[in-house]
């Protein structure tokens, strides 16, 4: 009888782990303030800036509540709430003067809305690759990325641990280039102590079903530069501007705006993020302990500046050659043990059909020899969501469990 639960032995685990979201009777009061409000939809303009913008005779808007909270968290002064992750890049991007001819300067490991973000305005995403051990952009790679047009950095903090902001800023400094931050996957986390989304001249969140707060879909974009907050606001909101009339537009903008319900849910949501980010980052320390010696297995590593560690993400380097079999087979395998676990993405993003679409400004096929490690990484990264680091001591011991179970029996494999 095989010991594998893949080939009927006894799984490691049958209990669930944590589902996501998590949420109580706060998300389910808020949302109902909302309803019996009445006010369903935010239509004061104007409070992302100014917090005296509000029309006083109407109740409390939980939109600009929301931005104020969180854009506090994350160390600014101005959140502008949108629809989602795709929305907050490209305003931000749009507020910072980035159109057609530019170049925008992204990781190809990472979601496609870095990359299509820029292309939605006209602009042509430039791909830098990543540090193989953080599955960040490569600072050291980055000079090469750089050329006349490039009039932004979009470095990403994949799985929420910080990029290498001091030697990324540094590059981008000398060239006088702005650096905006993708957080999507950094609520609540920090950089050398700074809250990530505050670091560069603006951070962009997604509220997204995956994301390690939610309301099934939603946005932010946090900064602590008034005007360029104030522009944002105006893009949101169809390129109206405070304090003129209703039906002058000002610029081409969109409806982006988030809805008070949607806020309800990010509010409550919001209330228990820090505890969540503790108990994420301490399970997570704890698995990466449990997982030592196991060959074949590399955490990614958490350098200095990541101090405070979002893990939206718990991901590892599986190196077949040392654990001994191939990846599909220990996924397969892992998943057997009652563990839940991806490979994440198939390929680096320059490998898309989109961009083997005529009239595009780059040649992407040459983008394969530029990027090994994000080639490299699309090979070996195994990823576990958040919400299994959200259980107890005991889950990790059966994550770490279930995986030297495999290493010790991979000969039936
Ligand atoms: C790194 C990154 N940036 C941006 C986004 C876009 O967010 P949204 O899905 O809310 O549009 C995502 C979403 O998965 C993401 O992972």
């Amino acid at each position: 009888m095989s010991k594998l639960a893949l080939f009927g032995g006894e799984p490691v685990r049958r209990k669930p782990f944590v589902s996501w979201p998590v949420f109580d009777g706060r998300e389910e009061q808020l949302a109902m303030e909302v309803l019996r409000s009445g006010q369903w939809w935010r239509y004061t303009m104007g409070e992302a800036v100014d917090a005296s913008a509000r029309d006083t005779a109407a109740p409390p808007s939980k939109v600009a509540e929301f931005q104020q909270k969180f854009a506090a968290a994350q160390g600014c002064k101005y959140g502008i709430a949108c629809v989602n992750g795709t929305a907050a890049l490209e305003v931000a991007l749009r507020a910072m003067g980035v159109g057609s001819g530019d170049e925008v300067v992204v990781p190809p490991y990472t979601f496609i809305a870095t990359a299509s973000a820029p292309m939605l305005i006209g602009a042509t995403p430039v791909f830098c690759d990543i540090d193989i051990e953080t599955f960040n952009l490569d600072p050291q790679r980055l000079e090469a990325a750089i050329t006349p047009r490039t009039k932004v950095i979009v470095p990403v903090h994949f799985a929420g641990l910080p990029a290498d902001m001091d030697s990324i800023i540094r590059v981008a400094a000398r060239h006088g280039i702005p650096v905006l931050e993708d957080a999507a996957h950094s609520h609540g986390g920090h950089w050398n102590g700074r809250p990530m989304g505050s670091i560069g001249i603006a951070g962009t969140f997604s509220f997204q079903a995956s994301k390690n707060m939610t309301a099934g879909e939603g946005g932010m974009i946090t900064t602590n530069d008034a005007e360029l907050a104030g522009i944002c606001e105006s893009l949101v909101w169809v390129g109206r501007k405070v304090g003129r009339p209703w039906y002058e537009h000002h610029r081409l903008g969109w409806n982006y705006r988030l809805t008070e319900f949607q806020a309800a849910v990010l509010l409550a949501q919001l209330e228990r993020l820090e505890s969540q980010t503790r108990l994420r980052a301490v399970n997570a320390e704890y698995l990466t302990a449990k997982l030592a010696g196991i060959p074949g297995i590399v955490p990614v590593r958490t350098p200095q500046y990541g101090t405070g560690r979002a893990w939206h993400v718990f991901m590892l380097r599986f190196i077949e050659a040392e654990f001994g079999i191939d990846r599909e087979r220990f996924l397969k395998a892992l998943t057997a043990e009652g563990v839940p676990c991806s490979s994440g993405y198939a390929h680096p993003l320059y490998r898309n059909p989109l961009f083997a679409e005529p009239g595009l400004a780059l040649d992407y096929t040459r983008f394969a020899d530029l990027c090994p490690s994000s080639e490299r990484a699309c090979h070996e990264a195994v990823w576990l969501e958040h919400r299994l680091l959200l259980g107890e001591h005991s889950d990790m011991d059966d994550i770490a469990g279930a995986m030297r179970k495999i290493y010790e029996n991979r000969k039936e494999l």
